[in-house]
């Protein structure tokens, strides 16, 4: 009889609603169900991956540093986030027509073995340029949300640091280009992303943000080494 249980529910409301992390979920969309195939492959070589990626450099930098605003850096990345995201582009989950067109000419092999390149690899350098103060504003954002507002922590997915974790596939955000950050993170607040086990945990972290929260986040992101 679910009429019994009401009260109970009712009682529990407050305290869920208490927690930032359930709150925001609640308000966020439902996910949008999309499930990548697995991928098959042997244990990762990384010395293939590198003479498998020789093509990339040309927009993500030699040794994965991008030098460009909008293009990631590869190098120092998770490597279960880069195959996700190879994956996500070659399934056409992830928009993005050239990403697409490079992922087509790659096996689940080539995948496995690029990203394991990748992960070995020295991130590059910290970007410069931001405003000291919009930074500081991104870094208290980053490190403790803002409670009032329901606005998570980046840190506790991301890590303080930012480092990510490869068994949960959580990218590392350090040293991300500015403005691939920013879109990104607009991108984030307005749709649920693709493919991921957590689908809404992005959308869910970008939802309350302004504009220029979003400038103040890129700004740190891309300062952080
Ligand atoms: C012609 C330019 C170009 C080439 C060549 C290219 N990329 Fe990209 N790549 C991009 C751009 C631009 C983006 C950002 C696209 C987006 O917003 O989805 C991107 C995004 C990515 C991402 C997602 C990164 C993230 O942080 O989410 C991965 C992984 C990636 N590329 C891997 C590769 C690999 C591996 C190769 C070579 C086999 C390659 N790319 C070749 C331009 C390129
Ligand atoms: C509840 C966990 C969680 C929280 C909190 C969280 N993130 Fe994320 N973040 C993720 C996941 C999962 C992904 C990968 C999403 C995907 O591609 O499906 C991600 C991806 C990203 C990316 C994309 C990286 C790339 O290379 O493209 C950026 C940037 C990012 N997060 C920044 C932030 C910022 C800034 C905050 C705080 C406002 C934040 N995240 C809070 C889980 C979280």
């Amino acid at each position: 009889m679910p009429t019994r249980f009401r009260p109970a529910l009712l009682w529990l409301a407050p305290v869920l609603l208490a927690s930032p992390l359930v709150a925001a979920a609640l308000q966020a969309a439902p996910p949008a169900p999309v499930t990548l195939p697995a991928l098959t492959f042997t244990s990762p070589d990384a010395a293939r991956g590198a003479q498998r990626s020789a093509g990339c450099a040309g927009c993500h930098g030699a040794g994965g540093v991008s030098g460009e605003e909008t293009v990631p850096s590869l190098a120092g990345q998770v490597a279960s986030y880069t195959r996700q995201q190879l994956s996500a582009y070659r399934a056409k989950v992830r928009g993005d027509s050239t990403m697409q067109n490079v992922a087509a000419r790659l096996t689940d092999q080539d995948i496995a073995d690029i990203a394991a390149h990748f992960a070995a690899l020295a991130p590059g350098p910290a970007w410069k340029g931001a405003d000291a103060a919009v930074r500081a504003q991104g870094a208290a954002l980053y490190a403790k949300g803002d409670p009032a507002r329901n606005l998570i922590a980046c840190s506790v997915c991301h890590g303080a640091g930012g480092g990510g974790s490869d068994s949960l596939i959580l990218p590392s955000i350090t040293n991300l280009a500015p403005a691939y950050a920013e879109g990104t993170l607009a991108e984030y607040r307005e749709t649920v992303p693709y493919a991921h086990p957590s689908p809404q945990a992005m959308h869910a972290a970008a939802q309350g943000l302004t504009d220029e929260e979003l400038t103040a986040l890129a700004a740190y992101l891309s300062s952080l080494k």
